[in-house]
């Protein structure tokens, strides 16, 4: 029964073919420097969920926001480890990139023909710091405000832009609602979005180049 139903399902979607060409590759004897990549996708994933349990209470604007975090940690059910969760799933994802990053250069993992995976790997790790940044502001604490405040602000020493750049960023000369919505946005928006594309492109060219071999000595 389950086999016909799989078949007949095949015959449509092509499941099978799918399942074969992501998951049932051949893959050269690696180690397991070579699962950071798979891992920081695990802790994105996780991120994303815990992420959207956090807007079913968290609440964007100068008044609310620190209470609603308050409100997560003692009062809704697991709301502690949902957002302790998040909130140092945060430092592993920052972590597990750079790691990441640093064994895909060790191993000249972004030599021909793997450019743009590296390219693309480039702009997930300034995303992925984004998400970061981003996030750091929506507890509207003290440490919160004065950190994004200086932050900002080295935003205005960039030469010519900086001052418009800083003024886009808050939306406006100093931190307000303005900024916390903005950055609330861009947090569970646009920067998602960016890495879920992003992230797309790159795993569809690790499957399409397949994972490279650790370098021979002669290499
Ligand atoms: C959200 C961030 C990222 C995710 C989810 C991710 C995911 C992955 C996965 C699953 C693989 C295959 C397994 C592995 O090699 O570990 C991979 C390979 C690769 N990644 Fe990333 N990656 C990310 C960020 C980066 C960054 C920041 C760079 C470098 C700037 C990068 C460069 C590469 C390269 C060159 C490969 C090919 C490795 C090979 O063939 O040996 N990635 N990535």
């Amino acid at each position: 029964m389950v086999s016909r139903l799989m078949s007949w399902l095949d015959e449509r979607l092509g499941l099978i073919t799918a399942y074969n060409v992501v998951l049932d590759r051949r893959v050269p004897k690696v180690n397991w420097w070579f699962t950071l990549g798979s891992a920081t996708l695990f802790v994105a994933i996780l991120q994303g969920v815990t992420g959207i349990f956090l807007t079913n209470y968290y609440v964007p604007h100068p008044e609310q926001a620190y209470d609603s975090i308050q409100f997560i940690m003692n009062d809704v059910t697991f709301g502690w480890l949902i957002r302790g969760i998040h909130h140092w799933g945060a430092t592993l994802m920052v972590i597990l990139v750079f790691l990441h990053m640093l064994r895909t250069f060790i191993y000249g993992a972004y030599k021909y023909p793997r450019e743009f995976t590296w390219i693309t790997g480039v702009f997930l790790l300034l995303v992925t710091l984004g998400m970061g940044f981003t996030g750091y502001l929506l507890p509207w604490n003290q440490r919160a405000y004065w950190a994004t405040t200086v932050a900002t602000s080295i935003v205005e020493t960039v030469p010519f832009i900086g001052p418009f750049l800083a003024d886009v960023v808050r939306g406006g000369s100093e931190l307000s609602t303005l900024t916390l919505v903005r950055f609330f946005s861009a947090h569970i928006w646009l920067l998602p979005a960016a890495l879920i594309s992003l992230i797309g492109v790159h795993i569809y060219l690790v499957i399409r180049l397949g994972i490279s071999s650790i370098p021979k000595e002669d290499e």
